[in-house]
C-alpha cells in the first residue's frame, strides 16, 4: 500500500497531469555534466532519486554512463521506455519491495519503489547524482531521512548537483529547500554552491504563485 506521499503523487500519474515533466535535456545538466563523470576510482554511473520519465535518463545513457533511478510511479517508468523507445524488461526487486525496469543492455535500471526502500546495498559507487524535483518533492518531515539516506549513497568523489527550488514559505510540494539547510543536513565537510538560475522554466514554475527561481546547486564533500 502506497504512502499518502506516494499517493498523491501517483494520482497525478494517473491523471496525466506531470507539469514538472520537461521534453528537452535539462540546462543545468547540460552545462555542469563534466560534475557528474569521469572520477578516478569509479566508473561513470549516475543516480536519478526520484527520476519520473524524465528524458536526462536517456541524455545520460546516450554519453556512455550507466544510469540508476528511482521512481515510485510504475506509469511513468512504463512511459518513460515507451516515449524514448528503448526495449525493456521488468522483474520483481525483492531488495527495495518493488520492481526492477531493465534497459536490454542493462545500462539503464530503473527501480520502482519508495525512494525509502532503496539503499547501497541494491546499488553503490556513483561517480554522479543528479537530483532534479527530488528533495522539493518530499515532505519536510521527509527530509532528514532523505539526506541521511543520499549521504549513504555517495562518497566524497561523488558530483552531486540539485535543482531547488527557491520560493516563499509556500505549501508544496515544491517545498523549499535552501543550500545552507543542504550543508547543514549533509553535515560537516560538505560544501554547497549555486551554480546558476534555470532559465527554461517547466510548466508547474508558472503555478507556484510564491517562486522567486529554481537554482542548480553543486554539492561537494571533503
Ligand atoms: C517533481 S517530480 C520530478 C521527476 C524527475 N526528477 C524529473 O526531473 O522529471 C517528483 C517525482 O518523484 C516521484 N516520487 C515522489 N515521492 C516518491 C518516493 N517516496 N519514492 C519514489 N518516488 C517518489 C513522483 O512520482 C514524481 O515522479
Amino acid at each position: 500500500m502506497a504512502s499518502d506521499q506516494i499517493q498523491g503523487w501517483l494520482n497525478n500519474w494517473e491523471g496525466d497531469c506531470t507539469p514538472w515533466h520537461m521534453s528537452d535535456v535539462h540546462e543545468g545538466l547540460a552545462r555542469y555534466y563534466k560534475v557528474l563523470v569521469n572520477k578516478p576510482s569509479v566508473q561513470n554511473k549516475i543516480f536519478l532519486p526520484l527520476c519520473g520519465k524524465s528524458v536526462d535518463i536517456k541524455w545520460l545513457a546516450d554519453r556512455g554512463n550507466e544510469v540508476v533511478g528511482v521512481e515510485a510511479a510504475e506509469m511513468g517508468l512504463v512511459e518513460f521506455f515507451a516515449e524514448q523507445n528503448i526495449e525493456y524488461s521488468v522483474e520483481a526487486a525483492a531488495s527495495v519491495k518493488g520492481k526492477l525496469f531493465r534497459s536490454r543492455d542493462n545500462k539503464i535500471r530503473l527501480y520502482c519503489c519508495d525512494i525509502f526502500d532503496f539503499s547501497a546495498s541494491v546499488e553503490c559507487g556513483f561517480s554522479g547524482v543528479w537530483d532534479r524535483g527530488s528533495i522539493e518533492a518530499l515532505e519536510f518531515e521527509d527530509r532528514k531521512r532523505y539526506i541521511e539516506l543520499m549521504r549513504t549513497l555517495i562518497s566524497s568523489e561523488t558530483g552531486y548537483l540539485a535543482e531547488i527550488v527557491e520560493r516563499d514559505l509556500g505549501k508544496g510540494p515544491p517545498y523549499y529547500v535552501t543550500a545552507d539547510e543542504l550543508e547543514a543536513g549533509f553535515g560537516p565537510g560538505c560544501t554547497v554552491t549555486k551554480l546558476m538560475t534555470v532559465t527554461k522554466l517547466p510548466e508547474y514554475a508558472f503555478h507556484v504563485p510564491d517562486l522567486i527561481g529554481l537554482n542548480v546547486l553543486s554539492i561537494t564533500f571533503n
